[in-house]
Order: structure tokens, then sequence, then C-alpha cells
């Protein structure tokens, strides 16, 4: 782990800076050592790797999906070619293609979550240039010392760390882009992940991610329920009802012969704006603000009935004849109130 990177992580659980003590340096390398939050958690480096999972005590489904990880670290890349081989892809220009959804330009910092051996890191890093950062983290050390090998000698700011997918350990919109694949199906906490990722994702950056999950349509086909039966990811839900309410110009696809869905998207501030105080015109009257926040009491069908005679008879909308009305008379009753006071 670079020295000046104890200055970009931040505590998975409350956010806060952290320091470096007991550290063991090569240069401007620590080689271990441990961060210390403000709030007293302690997350240990060993042989340069930041360990910033959160919670510290994993629960259980995670605890178990690390171990899954860490003990098929090994041969992991002598399988996972199998996954693009049964649908006769060629797993790099997939990656490549997917990879170029994020629209990475050189000097660019960019994190991978669930980076795994490091297949897709080894991409983005070659697209990065001499200036950019690639931040690579992962639940399962063993994974991450594949992908170091992997990217050794392919990019020097390449960071790997350990961290939760769902706890990311970095400051508010500090990346340019975040790519994911193939592990949101397993993250214990999706709504989570999401707006973790529009959390630390700068306003007008970019996000892609993917993982398995089989189009509805085509559920009840043996083609399906085949490759269900070997792997049951292919039955998870599409998460679009968890994307963050910062997703702009979402799209939908689906790669690896139609059976991993892929989403892209900008990540925007907040909610998204549109223009809610115009008088719209006609009979009802009002904007959609006034629609939305200003609705009363109903009242009797007589009397609404009778309401809109009158407001026919007016010739203007109900709008505008209720907000004078109600206007009216409720600053009459206030001031004779004032009055008698
Ligand atoms: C199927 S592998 C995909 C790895 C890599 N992205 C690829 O395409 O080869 C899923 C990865 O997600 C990681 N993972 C699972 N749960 C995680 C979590 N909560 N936080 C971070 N990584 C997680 C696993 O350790 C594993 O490396």
């Amino acid at each position: 782990m670079r020295r000046d990177l104890v200055s970009v992580y931040r505590c998975p659980g409350t956010r806060g800076i952290l320091t470096l003590r007991d550290e063991v340096l090569a240069g401007d390398t620590v080689v271990s050592g441990q961060l210390v939050s403000s709030a007293g958690h302690v997350y240990d480096i060993e042989d340069g790797i930041p360990n910033l999972a959160w919670p510290l005590q994993l629960t259980e489904a995670d605890t178990a999906i690390r171990e899954f990880y860490d003990g098929r670290a090994d041969v992991y890349d002598r399988y996972l070619p199998l996954t693009f081989a049964t649908f006769s892809e060629n797993e790099d220009k997939v990656r490549r293609e997917m990879i170029d959804l994020l629209s990475l330009a050189p000097g660019q910092r960019v994190l991978e979550v669930g980076a795994g051996t490091g297949r897709d890191s080894e991409i983005i890093a070659g697209l990065l240039g001499p200036t950019g950062e690639l931040f690579a983290q992962d639940i399962s050390r063993s994974m991450l010392l594949h992908n170091r090998e992997r990217l050794t000698g392919i990019h020097q700011r390449a960071h790997l760390g350990v961290a939760n997918a769902c706890y990311l350990p970095f400051p508010d919109k500090f990346f340019d882009a975040v790519f994911q694949f193939g592990g949101v199906g397993e993250f214990s906490d999706i709504p989570g992940f999401f707006r973790e990722v529009a959390r630390v994702t700068k306003v007008g950056g970019r996000v892609v991610v993917g993982d398995e999950s089989m189009p509805t349509w085509l559920r009840q086909t043996t083609f399906a329920k085949i490759l269900t039966l070997t792997n049951a990811q292919f039955a998870a839900p599409l998460p679009l009802e968890h994307l963050p309410v910062e997703a702009r110009q979402v799209r939908v696809r689906w790669v690896i012969g139609g059976t991993f869905y892929l989403i892209d998207f900008n990540v925007g501030e907040g909610e998204p704006e549109a223009d809610l105080d115009f008088q719209i015109p006609g009979i009802r009257g009002g904007t959609h603000r006034t629609r939305y926040f200003g609705q009363l009491e109903g009242v009797r069908l007589e009397t609404k009935q009778l309401a809109l005679l009158a407001r026919d008879k007016l010739g203007i909308s109900l709008h505008e004849w209720l907000d004078g009305l109600v206007r009216r008379e409720a600053e009459a009753v206030l001031k004779d109130k004032e009055g008698n006071g």
C-alpha cells in the first residue's frame, strides 16, 4: 500500500479519516502496520494489502462467501473461461466491450468492486495511462493476491484492498468510474452496495455493473432450466429496483449468451429535476407542485358538485378559484382571531 493512501482511505464504518501506526515501510510502500479510525477501529495492513472489511466481524453470509473464494482462488482462473466458452463468447472481447461502457480516459481514477483475480483489472489498468489510478477491492484476500500477480509490471498505480462492497472505504465523490462484474448476486446488501457506488462516484461519473440473471422471458425454457441447475445464480433477480436515485441515463442489456445483465448509468446529484411549477392549462389548473403538496381534506359530494358548477360559472380553473377562496377565508379567520385576541 502506498503511504500517501493513508489520507485517501476512510473507515468503512464511520467514514472518518484514518491514521497509520506500527508501520513497516519499504520506500513509500507500507508493508505492514495498522490503520486506525478516531473511533478506535483498527484495520491491519498485511504484506502491503490493507484489510478494510466492514463490519469488523463479518456477517455469516459474507464470511461464507469470503471462505468460498479464499478456497477457490487458486483454481478460479482455470475454470472461469468455461462460463464464456459455454456460449462461444470470446472472453477478452466481451470484457473489453463491457469496460468500454465506462468511457475511460487516461488519468482517471477508477474503482473495481469484487475485482477477484483481476481479469478485468488488467484491462482497466491498461486504459488509464501512467497517471490514472485503479483501486481494485475484494472481500477475499486470496483472490486479490492473484490480482496483484496479474497486475505486476502492468500498472504502478493499481491499489489493492480487502473491503466489503456494501461498505466502501473511500471518500464521497472520489471516483470517475466504478466497475463491478460477477459479484452483485453474492453481496449481502445489494441496495447498500448501489448506495455506496453512488456515494463514492463523482457527479457525472460512469458506473457499469453486471452479473448472472436469466432474462424473465427465458426462464421457462429448457436452455434456462439446464443452465440454472448448474448455476443457481442464473435465477437471481435483475436488481433494477435497487439502483440509486442518482442513476441517470440507465441502460440494461444482456451479455454472454444473453444470460448476464449489464447495467450502465451516469451518476447525477440527488433526485432527478423537472419544472414542476408551470401553470397547467385546463379546468383543473394549478401546477404539478400545488397538486402534490397543496391537497386539503375532501368535501361532501354535493359540495364538490356545487364547487364545480361555481367554477364553470366563473370560467376559471378549480385551482385558481379554490386557492383564492381558501386563502381569503383563512386570512379572514386569522385576522378575526388576532382582533379578538
Ligand atoms: C464471480 S467472482 C468475479 C470476479 C471478477 N470480477 C471476475 O469477473 O472474474 C465474484 C467476486 O466477488 C467477490 N465478493 C463477493 N462478495 C463480496 C463483497 N461483499 N465485497 C467485495 N467482494 C465480494 C468475491 O470474493 C469474488 O472475487
